[in-house]
């Protein structure tokens, strides 16, 4: 017989794994975890990280991990029972009498490796009966391939059927309960099953295992959406990554890794061949889910929405990933549009539409450095210095002092580039503003084509410089766009680090503001059938030399015309 499941309880109520680890190892407070150098191995920087919330130590450098007593039977060589009593001891509580569990925990472990893999079989062929019906045709309707259906093993929970399934199997009651597969009510003591009426995703640790499902709803008026696994011995829902196996078959074909937000969306990129994808569990991404993907892959793309709420997510997301950093390991940030996940976007747009958006994405410190620069009006001394204080604030936060350096460098470059052009000050007036320009855009603009290309290089200023020269050569009479280009040949030749943020502060310290910039995407928006503000930086740079084509031979053929 086991120990019973209150005692052990008891036992980590009490003992805090971190009093127990922090006799050993030298430990600092980070946030909900503390770190500290890993004793199971040799290393300079602390990869160890101990959790008292969940009771659990895992070493991200070579994989050591379990709980108080994994710990004692380690680093002490205790038995153990032995490690059972000396926790007692420290909790000040009686062992029950027992006999070693050892094995029997084994055994449970396995049972619920079995239940689970019973189970996902289940689902897989009701998706194929009549009752599996509805759920096949909302698969097929939302274009998921019968190879990314069993390739993801996606099924089909009916109303009932899973408990008699398992128990003509011969799993006990309990394994179900423990498992999250069965319920039991509080009311009557009826069992019924968990997921009901729902199209199944199993949940898979990397060795495809399967440790939990994730549930969606086939009927509108079914709460909530997803219904997911609970947490348990065996499921860590913040240490787990949906589809990190399927992912890592395609990073070893030379795929990138996309982390989407939710399970239609890794099954999207996938079956369109863009990258491989992992999606955390409806939480956001977690410290330890990015130390798991980076042991598959250096530069995995986050994804963030468009719009301001994705921008703070992307902050708070990126933020979280600075102390963690290690050499080579980093992210790229892909913006969406909108309200547009992946999975939409590569509906309507098809795998191009999404590597366009992998084209244009940021590096990390440019990402956080955009982000972070819309809170700010980068045109007043003050506000620009507190910009450049909250973003070495940022830096500081790296733990790893080759990392810290290297973005430090980085950051130091972009603060130096944009102070080449500090914002004209003028005591006791306001800065004056070019009135001509307002007055031009008020009938519209005959010729668009230099607009257009001034909207393609404020999306991706990276293009001045090979660009410079055809710029220089451009004979344009559009005076906001004349000002502009003058602004931006400027500072070209003094700037290596002309990104979006600093571009526009150089123009708004120059006196073309926001309004201006504005009004120059009002008097193109709807005369060109693309969005220069979407295109990745392969397609903006084709339409940027089309336009100067196009800019050179017009204004020959009207010059011709005119004289
Ligand atoms: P979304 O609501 O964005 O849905 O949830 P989705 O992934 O685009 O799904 P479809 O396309 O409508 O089918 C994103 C993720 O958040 C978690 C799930 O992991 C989901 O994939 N989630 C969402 C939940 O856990 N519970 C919910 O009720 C909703
Ligand atoms: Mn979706």
């Amino acid at each position: 017989m086991a120990l019973p499941q209150q005692f052990m309880d008891e036992l980590r109520r009490r003992v805090s794994l971190s009093s127990i680890i922090g006799k050993k190892v030298k430990l600092i407070n980070r946030g909900n975890r503390m770190v500290g150098l890993c004793p199971f191995h040799q290393e300079k920087t602390p990869s160890f990280h101990v959790r008292d919330d969940e009771g659990y130590y895992h070493c991200f450098g070579c994989g050591a991990s379990g709980d108080a007593i994994t710990f004692l039977r380690e680093q002490d060589s205790l038995s153990f029972m032995d490690a059972i009593h000396h926790l007692a001891g420290l909790a000040n509580i009686a062992v029950p009498e027992q006999k070693d569990i050892s094995p029997e925990e084994k055994a449970q472990r396995n049972n619920m490796a079995m239940i689970n893999e019973e189970a996902a079989n289940f689902y897989q062929n009701q998706l194929e009966t009549e009752a599996g019906k509805q759920a096949k045709r909302y698969l097929n309707d939302r274009q998921v391939s019968l190879n990314s259906i069993a390739r993801y093993r996606i099924g089909y929970a009916p109303a009932s059927g899973l408990y008699s399934f398992l128990q003509a199997k011969g799993f006990k009651l309990d394994d179900m309960l423990a498992a999250g597969l069965v319920r039991k009510s509080t009311r009557d003591d009826d069992l019924y099953d968990n997921f009901r009426h729902r199209l199944m995703f199993p949940i898979a640790n990397p060795r495809g295992d399967v440790i939990a499902f994730g549930g969606r709803a086939l009927d509108v008026d079914q709460e909530p959406k997803y219904l997911n696994s609970a947490d348990s011995p065996m499921f860590h829902k913040k240490q787990v990554l949906y589809g990190l196996k399927q992912a890592r078959e395609q990073s070893k074909d030379k795929l990138p890794i996309i982390v989407a937000e939710g399970y239609m969306d890794v099954i999207a990129i996938d079956q369109f061949k863009v990258a491989g994808a992992v999606a955390p569990l409806g939480t956001a991404l977690t410290e330890d889910q990015m130390m798991l993907l980076w042991k598959s892959i250096d530069t995995p793309y986050l994804c963030f929405d468009g719009d301001s709420a994705g921008q703070r997510a992307a902050t708070k997301t990126l933020t979280r990933l600075l102390p963690i950093l290690e050499p080579g390991k980093t992210v790229r940030v892909m913006r969406l549009e909108k309200g547009l996940d992946p999975d939409d976007l590569l509906k309507s747009g098809g795998a191009d539409a999404l590597r366009g958006v992998m084209d244009a994405s940021e590096s990390l410190v440019e990402a956080l450095w955009s982000s972070t620069s819309a809170d700010y009006d980068l045109n007043q001394a003050e506000q620009r210095a507190k910009f450049w204080q909250v973003m070495r604030e940022y830096i500081r936060q790296v733990s790893n002092p080759a990392m810290r350096d290297s973005l430090s460098d980085d950051i130091n470059a972009r603060i130096q580039a944009m102070r080449q052009r500090p914002a004209q000050t003028t005591y006791g007036k306001t800065p004056v503003r070019t009135p001509y320009i307002g007055r031009q855009h008020a009938s519209p603009v005959q010729n668009i084509r230099p607009r257009v290309i001034m909207a393609i290089l404020l999306k991706h200023p990276e293009l001045i410089n090979d660009w410079h020269e055809e710029l220089v050569k451009l004979n344009i009479k559009d005076g906001l766009v004349k000002k502009m280009l003058n602004i931006i040949l400027d500072s070209v030749t003094i700037n290596d680090y002309l990104d979006e943020t600093t571009f526009r502060h150089h123009l708004e310290s120059s006196g073309v503001g926001e309004k201006d910039q504005i009004s120059l995407w009002d008097s193109i928006k709807s005369r060109i059938r693309f969005d220069p503000a979407s295109l990745s930086k392969e397609d903006a740079e084709i339409k940027l030399k089309e336009f100067i084509t196009l800019e050179n031979r017009g204004t020959r053929t009207r010059s011709t015309n005119q004289f």
